[in-house]
Protein backbone atom coordinates (compact mmCIF):
# COMPACT_ATOMS: atom_id res chain seq x y z
CA UNK A 1 0.00 0.00 0.00
CA UNK A 2 0.87 3.59 -0.45
CA UNK A 3 0.22 6.50 1.37
CA UNK A 4 -2.24 8.66 -0.53
CA UNK A 5 -2.04 12.39 -0.59
CA UNK A 6 -4.95 15.12 -0.76
CA UNK A 7 -3.63 18.82 -0.85
CA UNK A 8 -4.68 22.36 -1.89
CA UNK A 9 -3.30 23.76 -5.02
CA UNK A 10 -4.18 27.30 -4.46
CA UNK A 11 -4.08 29.54 -1.39
CA UNK A 12 -5.87 27.75 0.85
CA UNK A 13 -9.67 26.79 1.92
CA UNK A 14 -10.25 24.80 -1.27
CA UNK A 15 -12.57 22.48 0.62
CA UNK A 16 -10.08 20.07 1.71
CA UNK A 17 -12.14 19.50 4.67
CA UNK A 18 -15.19 18.74 3.21
CA UNK A 19 -13.73 16.24 0.65
CA UNK A 20 -11.37 14.66 3.21
CA UNK A 21 -14.55 13.94 4.87
CA UNK A 22 -16.57 12.76 1.65
CA UNK A 23 -13.32 10.32 1.15
CA UNK A 24 -13.03 8.99 4.72
CA UNK A 25 -15.00 5.67 3.77
CA UNK A 26 -12.73 4.67 1.41
CA UNK A 27 -9.44 4.66 3.98
CA UNK A 28 -8.34 3.46 7.42
CA UNK A 29 -6.20 6.55 8.37
CA UNK A 30 -6.16 10.17 7.64
CA UNK A 31 -3.35 11.59 9.19
CA UNK A 32 -2.73 15.88 9.17
CA UNK A 33 1.16 16.71 7.94
CA UNK A 34 2.06 20.18 8.78
CA UNK A 35 0.67 23.52 9.77
CA UNK A 36 -0.92 24.17 12.78
CA UNK A 37 -4.10 25.30 13.86
CA UNK A 38 -3.69 28.25 10.90
CA UNK A 39 -6.16 26.01 8.92
CA UNK A 40 -9.53 25.83 9.14
CA UNK A 41 -11.31 22.63 7.71
CA UNK A 42 -14.97 22.94 7.45
CA UNK A 43 -17.16 20.14 7.19
CA UNK A 44 -21.03 19.69 6.74
CA UNK A 45 -23.20 16.60 6.94
CA UNK A 46 -26.73 16.10 8.59
CA UNK A 47 -27.74 19.69 9.15
CA UNK A 48 -24.66 20.54 11.48
CA UNK A 49 -21.10 22.39 10.18
CA UNK A 50 -18.01 21.67 12.38
CA UNK A 51 -14.59 23.42 11.91
CA UNK A 52 -11.31 21.40 12.18
CA UNK A 53 -8.01 23.35 12.81
CA UNK A 54 -5.92 20.83 14.24
CA UNK A 55 -7.68 17.55 14.26
CA UNK A 56 -7.35 15.73 11.05
CA UNK A 57 -11.22 15.80 9.29
CA UNK A 58 -11.78 11.70 9.68
CA UNK A 59 -12.31 12.25 13.46
CA UNK A 60 -16.40 11.99 12.29
CA UNK A 61 -15.92 8.22 11.23
CA UNK A 62 -16.40 5.53 13.49
CA UNK A 63 -13.64 3.02 12.42
CA UNK A 64 -11.31 5.47 11.48
CA UNK A 65 -7.41 6.00 13.01
CA UNK A 66 -6.91 9.79 12.70
CA UNK A 67 -3.31 11.12 13.17
CA UNK A 68 -1.23 14.13 13.68
CA UNK A 69 2.07 14.29 12.07
CA UNK A 70 5.51 15.42 13.16
CA UNK A 71 5.51 17.99 10.80
CA UNK A 72 2.67 19.95 12.59
CA UNK A 73 3.04 22.54 15.29
CA UNK A 74 0.39 21.93 17.46
CA UNK A 75 -0.97 24.59 19.99
CA UNK A 76 -2.21 22.56 23.18
CA UNK A 77 -4.77 25.13 23.93
CA UNK A 78 -6.79 25.00 20.68
CA UNK A 79 -6.47 21.30 20.90
CA UNK A 80 -7.95 21.17 23.87
CA UNK A 81 -10.65 23.50 22.71
CA UNK A 82 -11.53 21.39 19.35
CA UNK A 83 -11.48 18.18 21.39
CA UNK A 84 -14.41 19.89 23.98
CA UNK A 85 -16.37 20.83 21.43
CA UNK A 86 -16.11 17.49 19.78
CA UNK A 87 -17.34 16.01 23.52
CA UNK A 88 -20.63 17.18 22.12
CA UNK A 89 -21.02 14.74 20.03
CA UNK A 90 -20.46 11.55 22.19
CA UNK A 91 -17.71 9.60 21.02
CA UNK A 92 -14.29 9.44 22.57
CA UNK A 93 -11.56 10.98 20.43
CA UNK A 94 -8.65 9.66 22.57
CA UNK A 95 -9.70 6.34 20.87
CA UNK A 96 -9.46 7.76 17.45
CA UNK A 97 -6.76 10.18 17.78
CA UNK A 98 -2.95 9.99 18.31
CA UNK A 99 -0.35 12.34 18.10
CA UNK A 100 3.61 12.22 17.08
CA UNK A 101 5.79 12.87 19.37
CA UNK A 102 8.22 14.85 17.29
CA UNK A 103 5.37 17.74 16.60
CA UNK A 104 6.14 20.67 17.64
CA UNK A 105 4.52 22.58 20.49
CA UNK A 106 3.22 26.41 20.13
CA UNK A 107 3.75 27.79 23.63
CA UNK A 108 1.97 31.17 24.44
CA UNK A 109 5.06 32.93 23.75
CA UNK A 110 4.91 32.37 20.12
CA UNK A 111 1.59 33.46 19.44
CA UNK A 112 2.50 36.95 21.48
CA UNK A 113 5.81 37.53 19.25
CA UNK A 114 3.64 36.53 15.89
CA UNK A 115 1.26 39.32 17.01
CA UNK A 116 4.05 41.76 17.75
CA UNK A 117 5.91 40.94 13.97
CA UNK A 118 3.10 41.33 12.18
CA UNK A 119 2.46 44.93 13.96
CA UNK A 120 6.26 45.77 13.65
CA UNK A 121 5.84 44.91 9.88
CA UNK A 122 3.25 47.18 8.94
CA UNK A 123 1.92 47.79 5.81
CA UNK A 124 4.26 44.72 5.30
CA UNK A 125 2.35 42.54 7.35
CA UNK A 126 1.72 38.91 5.86
CA UNK A 127 -1.70 38.79 6.96
CA UNK A 128 -0.80 36.00 9.31
CA UNK A 129 -3.70 34.01 11.34
CA UNK A 130 -1.49 35.09 14.49
CA UNK A 131 -1.63 31.08 15.56
CA UNK A 132 2.17 31.20 16.23
CA UNK A 133 3.08 29.00 13.11
CA UNK A 134 5.75 31.19 11.90
CA UNK A 135 7.77 31.49 15.68
CA UNK A 136 7.04 28.42 15.92
CA UNK A 137 8.58 26.82 12.49
CA UNK A 138 11.39 29.57 13.41
CA UNK A 139 12.29 27.53 16.93
CA UNK A 140 11.88 24.12 14.57
CA UNK A 141 14.31 25.10 12.67
CA UNK A 142 16.63 26.72 14.46
CA UNK A 143 16.39 23.84 17.11
CA UNK A 144 15.28 25.39 20.13
CA UNK A 145 11.61 23.97 19.78
CA UNK A 146 9.97 22.08 22.06
CA UNK A 147 8.21 18.60 21.04
CA UNK A 148 4.95 16.63 22.26
CA UNK A 149 7.88 14.16 23.42
CA UNK A 150 8.95 16.67 26.12
CA UNK A 151 5.84 17.00 27.95
CA UNK A 152 6.08 13.28 29.42
CA UNK A 153 9.94 14.11 30.58
CA UNK A 154 10.81 15.74 33.68
CA UNK A 155 12.57 18.54 32.87
CA UNK A 156 9.71 19.99 30.80
CA UNK A 157 8.76 23.37 32.85
CA UNK A 158 12.71 24.00 32.84
CA UNK A 159 12.45 23.43 28.85
CA UNK A 160 9.59 25.25 28.61
CA UNK A 161 10.82 28.31 30.77
CA UNK A 162 14.02 28.19 29.10
CA UNK A 163 12.05 28.72 25.26
CA UNK A 164 9.60 31.44 27.26
CA UNK A 165 12.38 33.70 28.67
CA UNK A 166 14.33 33.73 25.07
CA UNK A 167 10.95 35.09 23.69
CA UNK A 168 10.29 37.54 26.57
CA UNK A 169 13.62 38.73 25.53
CA UNK A 170 12.92 38.86 22.03
CA UNK A 171 9.95 40.93 23.04
CA UNK A 172 11.74 43.59 24.51
CA UNK A 173 12.44 44.50 21.31
CA UNK A 174 8.72 45.41 20.37
CA UNK A 175 6.59 47.80 21.29
CA UNK A 176 3.90 45.54 22.15
CA UNK A 177 1.43 45.37 25.25
CA UNK A 178 0.61 41.46 25.93
CA UNK A 179 -0.78 39.46 29.12
CA UNK A 180 0.89 36.01 29.12
CA UNK A 181 -1.44 34.61 32.43
CA UNK A 182 -4.75 33.42 30.68
CA UNK A 183 -2.66 32.17 27.53
CA UNK A 184 -0.58 29.84 29.84
CA UNK A 185 -3.37 28.34 32.14
CA UNK A 186 -5.21 26.99 29.10
CA UNK A 187 -1.99 26.04 27.55
CA UNK A 188 -0.88 23.73 30.32
CA UNK A 189 -4.44 22.51 30.48
CA UNK A 190 -3.71 21.61 26.97
CA UNK A 191 -0.85 19.82 28.22
CA UNK A 192 -2.35 17.56 30.41
CA UNK A 193 -4.97 16.90 27.83
CA UNK A 194 -2.38 15.58 25.30
CA UNK A 195 -1.10 13.19 27.72
CA UNK A 196 -4.05 11.09 28.01
CA UNK A 197 -4.23 10.73 24.01
CA UNK A 198 -1.92 8.40 22.14
CA UNK A 199 1.66 9.52 21.61
CA UNK A 200 3.34 8.00 19.05
CA UNK A 201 6.71 7.52 16.67
CA UNK A 202 4.44 8.19 13.98
CA UNK A 203 7.70 7.19 11.08
CA UNK A 204 7.13 3.66 12.36
CA UNK A 205 3.28 3.42 13.18
CA UNK A 206 3.01 4.61 9.09
CA UNK A 207 5.85 2.46 7.59
CA UNK A 208 4.27 -0.82 9.55
CA UNK A 209 1.04 0.30 8.01
CA UNK A 210 2.02 -0.02 4.97
CA UNK A 211 3.73 -3.16 5.49
CA UNK A 212 0.52 -4.39 6.46
CA UNK A 213 -0.77 -3.84 2.86
CA UNK A 214 -4.33 -3.75 4.07
CA UNK A 215 -4.46 -0.37 5.95
CA UNK A 216 -5.19 2.78 3.60
CA UNK A 217 -3.84 6.33 4.46
CA UNK A 218 -4.73 9.61 3.32
CA UNK A 219 -2.29 12.45 3.99
CA UNK A 220 -4.81 15.64 4.42
CA UNK A 221 -2.93 18.52 3.49
CA UNK A 222 -3.24 22.08 5.29
CA UNK A 223 -3.12 25.71 3.17
CA UNK A 224 -2.61 25.17 -0.48
CA UNK A 225 0.61 24.90 -2.40
CA UNK A 226 0.61 28.93 -3.24
CA UNK A 227 1.49 29.52 0.02
CA UNK A 228 4.26 27.03 0.17
CA UNK A 229 7.13 28.23 2.24
CA UNK A 230 9.13 27.36 -0.78
CA UNK A 231 7.28 27.37 -3.71
CA UNK A 232 4.48 30.08 -2.49
CA UNK A 233 4.51 33.77 -3.49
CA UNK A 234 7.09 34.49 -0.81
CA UNK A 235 7.25 36.28 2.15
CA UNK A 236 3.54 36.11 1.47
CA UNK A 237 3.42 32.42 2.66
CA UNK A 238 3.25 30.17 5.82
CA UNK A 239 6.61 28.75 7.13
CA UNK A 240 6.02 24.70 6.04
CA UNK A 241 5.67 22.85 3.06
CA UNK A 242 2.40 22.63 2.03
CA UNK A 243 2.92 20.75 -0.99
CA UNK A 244 3.54 16.89 -1.53
CA UNK A 245 6.69 16.31 -0.56
CA UNK A 246 5.36 18.01 2.87
CA UNK A 247 3.94 14.73 3.47
CA UNK A 248 7.24 12.90 3.38
CA UNK A 249 8.96 14.70 5.73
CA UNK A 250 5.90 15.05 8.22
CA UNK A 251 4.80 11.78 8.69
CA UNK A 252 8.10 10.22 7.68
CA UNK A 253 7.55 8.19 4.89
CA UNK A 254 9.54 8.03 1.95
CA UNK A 255 8.76 9.38 -1.38
CA UNK A 256 8.68 5.72 -3.22
CA UNK A 257 5.38 5.31 -0.78
CA UNK A 258 3.20 8.32 -2.11
CA UNK A 259 0.61 6.88 -4.21
CA UNK A 260 -2.42 8.84 -5.76
CA UNK A 261 -2.15 12.80 -5.38
CA UNK A 262 -5.43 14.28 -5.22
CA UNK A 263 -4.84 18.44 -5.97
CA UNK A 264 -8.34 20.43 -4.84
CA UNK A 265 -9.22 23.65 -6.11
CA UNK A 266 -11.62 25.86 -6.43
CA UNK A 267 -13.73 26.44 -9.69
CA UNK A 268 -12.04 30.08 -9.16
CA UNK A 269 -9.76 31.44 -6.67
CA UNK A 270 -9.19 33.22 -3.34
CA UNK A 271 -7.05 34.54 -1.44
CA UNK A 272 -6.87 36.03 2.55
CA UNK A 273 -4.28 37.63 3.55
CA UNK A 274 -1.96 39.89 2.08
CA UNK A 275 -0.14 38.86 -1.08
CA UNK A 276 0.26 38.67 -4.74
CA UNK A 277 -3.30 37.49 -6.41
CA UNK A 278 -3.00 38.33 -10.17
CA UNK A 279 -6.42 37.44 -11.00
CA UNK A 280 -8.56 39.15 -7.63
CA UNK A 281 -11.71 41.29 -9.01
CA UNK A 282 -11.99 44.32 -7.20
CA UNK A 283 -15.52 44.84 -8.86
CA UNK A 284 -19.01 43.25 -8.73
CA UNK A 285 -17.94 39.76 -9.67
CA UNK A 286 -15.35 39.99 -6.59
CA UNK A 287 -18.50 40.83 -4.72
CA UNK A 288 -20.56 37.81 -5.82
CA UNK A 289 -18.07 35.36 -6.03
CA UNK A 290 -17.55 36.52 -1.74
CA UNK A 291 -21.38 37.00 -1.33
CA UNK A 292 -22.66 33.55 -3.28
CA UNK A 293 -19.28 31.76 -2.16
CA UNK A 294 -19.65 32.53 1.64
CA UNK A 295 -15.96 33.72 1.38
CA UNK A 296 -15.08 34.40 4.69
CA UNK A 297 -12.34 32.62 6.46
CA UNK A 298 -12.91 29.59 8.14
CA UNK A 299 -10.18 30.06 11.32
CA UNK A 300 -10.03 34.26 11.43
CA UNK A 301 -13.65 35.14 9.67
CA UNK A 302 -11.45 37.54 7.60
CA UNK A 303 -13.55 38.49 4.10
CA UNK A 304 -11.61 36.17 1.67
CA UNK A 305 -10.26 37.89 -1.77
CA UNK A 306 -12.15 36.54 -4.87
CA UNK A 307 -10.89 36.50 -8.22
CA UNK A 308 -10.93 34.38 -10.95
CA UNK A 309 -9.41 30.82 -12.02
CA UNK A 310 -5.45 30.96 -12.03
CA UNK A 311 -5.04 28.46 -14.84
CA UNK A 312 -1.04 29.40 -14.56
CA UNK A 313 -0.98 29.14 -10.96
CA UNK A 314 -2.77 25.95 -11.15
CA UNK A 315 -0.88 24.30 -14.00
CA UNK A 316 2.29 25.23 -11.65
CA UNK A 317 0.94 23.29 -8.54
CA UNK A 318 0.35 20.31 -10.32
CA UNK A 319 3.71 20.24 -11.48
CA UNK A 320 5.27 20.78 -7.70
CA UNK A 321 3.15 18.09 -6.66
CA UNK A 322 2.59 15.38 -9.30
CA UNK A 323 -0.82 15.64 -8.95
CA UNK A 324 -2.57 12.49 -10.47
CA UNK A 325 -6.00 13.45 -9.97
CA UNK A 326 -8.21 16.71 -9.83
CA UNK A 327 -10.63 17.70 -7.56
CA UNK A 328 -13.16 20.82 -8.46
CA UNK A 329 -14.34 22.83 -5.32
CA UNK A 330 -17.59 25.30 -5.31
CA UNK A 331 -19.08 24.86 -9.21
CA UNK A 332 -22.47 26.01 -7.75
CA UNK A 333 -21.00 29.12 -6.72
CA UNK A 334 -20.53 30.17 -10.75
CA UNK A 335 -24.33 29.31 -11.10
CA UNK A 336 -25.67 32.45 -12.36
CA UNK A 337 -22.53 34.23 -13.87
CA UNK A 338 -23.43 34.77 -17.66
CA UNK A 339 -19.65 34.78 -18.21
CA UNK A 340 -16.93 33.04 -16.25
CA UNK A 341 -13.25 33.96 -16.93
CA UNK A 342 -9.73 31.45 -16.38
CA UNK A 343 -6.33 33.13 -16.58
CA UNK A 344 -4.62 31.03 -19.23
CA UNK A 345 -1.30 32.97 -19.29
CA UNK A 346 -0.15 36.63 -17.39
CA UNK A 347 1.52 39.73 -19.02
CA UNK A 348 4.79 41.06 -17.61
CA UNK A 349 6.34 44.07 -18.68
CA UNK A 350 4.26 43.92 -22.09
CA UNK A 351 5.33 40.27 -22.42
CA UNK A 352 3.39 37.45 -22.48
CA UNK A 353 4.04 35.11 -20.02
CA UNK A 354 3.25 31.41 -20.09
CA UNK A 355 4.66 29.72 -16.46
CA UNK A 356 4.10 30.57 -12.87
CA UNK A 357 7.34 32.77 -12.83
CA UNK A 358 10.12 33.72 -10.09
CA UNK A 359 8.05 36.86 -8.91
CA UNK A 360 4.13 37.76 -9.25
CA UNK A 361 5.09 40.72 -6.75
CA UNK A 362 5.10 43.16 -9.47
CA UNK A 363 2.70 44.14 -11.76
CA UNK A 364 0.95 41.62 -13.42
CA UNK A 365 -1.74 41.23 -16.15
CA UNK A 366 -3.59 38.07 -16.54
CA UNK A 367 -4.70 37.33 -19.62
CA UNK A 368 -7.70 35.89 -19.56
CA UNK A 369 -10.30 32.92 -21.83
CA UNK A 370 -13.97 33.50 -21.68
CA UNK A 371 -16.18 30.76 -20.88
CA UNK A 372 -20.40 30.79 -21.26
CA UNK A 373 -21.53 30.10 -18.16
CA UNK A 374 -24.12 27.69 -16.93
CA UNK A 375 -26.74 29.16 -15.77
CA UNK A 376 -28.54 26.81 -13.56
CA UNK A 377 -28.53 25.68 -10.34
CA UNK A 378 -25.91 22.53 -9.80
CA UNK A 379 -26.73 22.02 -5.97
CA UNK A 380 -29.06 19.14 -6.99
CA UNK A 381 -27.14 17.63 -9.33
CA UNK A 382 -26.33 14.04 -8.28
CA UNK A 383 -24.35 12.46 -10.97
CA UNK A 384 -21.99 13.24 -13.99
CA UNK A 385 -24.85 12.85 -16.21
CA UNK A 386 -27.00 15.72 -15.21
CA UNK A 387 -24.19 18.31 -15.17
CA UNK A 388 -24.56 20.88 -18.26
CA UNK A 389 -22.77 21.14 -21.15
CA UNK A 390 -21.23 24.23 -20.37
CA UNK A 391 -19.68 23.02 -17.27
CA UNK A 392 -18.01 20.25 -18.83
CA UNK A 393 -16.52 22.19 -21.32
CA UNK A 394 -15.22 23.86 -18.69
CA UNK A 395 -13.81 20.85 -17.18
CA UNK A 396 -12.63 19.53 -20.64
CA UNK A 397 -10.90 22.68 -20.90
CA UNK A 398 -9.14 22.39 -17.07
CA UNK A 399 -8.61 18.65 -17.74
CA UNK A 400 -6.51 19.41 -20.89
CA UNK A 401 -4.25 22.53 -19.89
CA UNK A 402 -3.79 20.20 -16.56
CA UNK A 403 -3.38 17.19 -18.42
CA UNK A 404 -4.89 15.50 -15.36
CA UNK A 405 -8.55 13.89 -15.01
CA UNK A 406 -11.24 16.12 -12.53
CA UNK A 407 -12.76 12.95 -10.68
CA UNK A 408 -14.91 14.76 -8.01
CA UNK A 409 -17.15 17.88 -8.64
CA UNK A 410 -18.33 19.47 -5.87
CA UNK A 411 -21.47 21.27 -5.94
CA UNK A 412 -22.50 22.22 -2.31
CA UNK A 413 -20.72 22.46 1.23
CA UNK A 414 -22.62 19.31 2.22
CA UNK A 415 -21.05 15.89 1.98
CA UNK A 416 -24.01 14.95 0.14
CA UNK A 417 -23.43 17.55 -2.55
CA UNK A 418 -21.01 15.27 -4.46
CA UNK A 419 -20.23 13.63 -7.89
CA UNK A 420 -17.89 11.62 -8.55
CA UNK A 421 -16.76 11.01 -12.48
P1 LIG B 1 -10.39 24.01 3.59
O1 LIG B 1 -9.56 24.88 4.46
O2 LIG B 1 -9.71 23.67 2.30
O3 LIG B 1 -10.92 22.80 4.29
O4 LIG B 1 -11.66 24.89 3.17
P2 LIG B 1 -12.55 25.80 4.17
O5 LIG B 1 -13.39 24.92 4.98
O6 LIG B 1 -11.71 26.81 4.87
O7 LIG B 1 -13.38 26.64 3.12
C1 LIG B 1 -14.18 26.03 2.17
C2 LIG B 1 -15.63 26.55 2.37
O8 LIG B 1 -16.41 26.20 1.26
C3 LIG B 1 -16.32 25.93 3.57
O9 LIG B 1 -17.23 26.84 4.10
C4 LIG B 1 -17.04 24.73 2.95
O10 LIG B 1 -18.19 24.35 3.70
C5 LIG B 1 -17.45 25.30 1.63
N1 LIG B 1 -17.53 24.35 0.52
C6 LIG B 1 -16.76 23.26 0.25
N2 LIG B 1 -17.10 22.73 -0.94
C7 LIG B 1 -18.10 23.49 -1.43
C8 LIG B 1 -18.85 23.46 -2.65
O11 LIG B 1 -18.65 22.64 -3.53
N3 LIG B 1 -19.78 24.44 -2.81
C9 LIG B 1 -20.03 25.40 -1.88
N4 LIG B 1 -20.95 26.31 -2.12
N5 LIG B 1 -19.33 25.46 -0.72
C10 LIG B 1 -18.38 24.52 -0.52
P1 LIG C 1 -6.51 26.03 5.28
O1 LIG C 1 -5.86 24.74 5.72
C1 LIG C 1 -6.08 30.09 3.82
C2 LIG C 1 -2.57 32.35 5.17
C3 LIG C 1 -2.80 33.52 6.09
C4 LIG C 1 -1.63 34.39 5.71
C5 LIG C 1 -0.51 33.37 5.46
C6 LIG C 1 0.39 33.12 6.65
O2 LIG C 1 -7.77 26.32 6.00
O3 LIG C 1 -6.63 26.09 3.81
P2 LIG C 1 0.16 31.97 9.02
O4 LIG C 1 -0.97 31.99 10.01
O5 LIG C 1 0.47 30.62 8.50
O6 LIG C 1 1.34 32.72 9.51
O7 LIG C 1 -0.40 32.82 7.77
O8 LIG C 1 -1.17 32.18 5.11
N1 LIG C 1 -3.14 31.06 5.64
C7 LIG C 1 -4.23 30.49 5.11
N2 LIG C 1 -5.07 30.93 4.15
N3 LIG C 1 -6.27 28.88 4.38
C8 LIG C 1 -5.41 28.41 5.33
O9 LIG C 1 -5.48 27.15 5.80
C9 LIG C 1 -4.36 29.26 5.76
N4 LIG C 1 -3.37 29.13 6.67
C10 LIG C 1 -2.64 30.24 6.57
O10 LIG C 1 -4.04 34.13 5.84
O11 LIG C 1 -1.89 35.06 4.52
MG1 LIG D 1 -9.71 26.69 5.45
Amino acid sequence: MKVDVLLGLQWGDEGKGKIVDVLTPEYNVISRFQGGANAGHTLEFNNSKHVLHLIPSGIFHENTINLIGNGVVLDPAIFKQEIDDLKKFNFDATQRLSIAKKANLIIPTHKILDAAKEQAKGKDKIGSTLKGIGPAYTDKVSRNALRIGDILESNFMEKYEKLKNIHLNTLTLYDFDFDITELEAKFFEGIELIKTFNLIDIEHTVNNYLKDKKTKILAEGAQGTMLDIDFGSYPFVTSSNTVCAGACTGMGIAPSKIGEVKGIFKAYCTRVGSGPFPTELFDADGQKLRDVGHEYGSTTGRPRRCGWLDLVALKYSVMINGVTELIMTKADVLDSFETIKVAVAYKIDGKQVDFFPYDICGSVEPIYKEFKGWNCDLTKMKSENELPAELLEYIAYIEKETEVPVKIVSVGPDREATIIR
